[in-house]
């Protein structure tokens, strides 16, 4: 099965949340470009929302696709957002930011009054942690602050965790929309998230880190053949 038409098919179905006059949040990554490529078809038909997107990159998309955006300031509560994952567990617990656009979704999908997440099936796991976890720092003192993401790792239980930095190529750190740099975690499970959660973001020079725990109201997973939608 392609993963791409599973994307599509989690995509389509989350367009059924979208309502007249909405403001909506617009995720980043394949799943959510698809999503933001079919709003902005039924936009062209005359749906009237208005997007907040969640990167450059996405904002560049729905400039593209024609649908409209308002700048975050301007922006109180957001009525939906819709974004992708990198790992939904059974508890809607999400890893997120593999893009690297993790501060700016975690903000958006924090400020909608429903935040649907839309995934292909290989995104469903029993346990978080396969896909390593990207945490957003402070390019000032990252290495001191790895150290400390380590041992945040180490004292949650993470089994063979290593912290790296995220390079686009050897000696390139990957720079976030926002000026940051990006640790990803290897472990080969995350037992105990919300404690692994709270432990990282009580660490100086951690801007935030993409375990989004109690966030997600709607997970959609496509599928080869439509999709499935699961409610919490
Ligand atoms: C972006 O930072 C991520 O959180 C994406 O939402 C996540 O990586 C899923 O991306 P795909 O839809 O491309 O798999």
């Amino acid at each position: 099965m392609s993963a791409d038409i599973a994307k599509i098919n989690a995509a389509a179905a989350a367009l059924d949340f979208v309502e007249d006059g909405m403001l909506l949040g617009l995720g980043t990554g394949s799943t959510a470009a698809h999503f933001v490529r079919l709003l902005g078809e039924r936009v062209k038909k005359g749906l009237n929302v208005r997007g907040v997107p969640t990167s450059e990159e996405t904002d560049r998309l729905a400039r593209e696709v024609g649908v409209p955006l308002v700048p975050v300031e301007r922006v109180g509560a957001l009525d939906l957002a819709v974004d992708g994952a990198d790992e939904v567990d059974g508890q809607f617990r999400l890893i997120k930011g593999g893009g690297a656009a993790l501060l700016r979704e975690k903000i958006i999908a924090g400020a909608a009054k429903h935040f649907v997440v839309i995934a292909d099936e290989s995104k469903m796991v029993e346990t978080l942690g396969a896909f390593p976890l990207p945490v957003e720092v402070t390019p000032f003192g990252f290495t001191l602050t790895a150290a400390r993401i380590y041992d945040a790792l180490k004292l949650t239980g993470c089994k063979g965790a290593e912290a790296s930095l995220r390079e686009s190529a050897p000696n390139t750190p990957v720079v976030t929309d926002g000026g940051n740099y990006i640790i990803d975690c290897r472990c080969l499970a995350i037992p105990h998230p919300e404690a692994l959660a709270d432990a990282l973001k009580r660490i100086t020079g951690v801007v935030d880190h993409g375990l989004f725990l109690g966030m997600a109201r709607t997970v959609i997973i496509g599928k080869a053949k439509g999709a499935e939608v699961l409610e919490r």
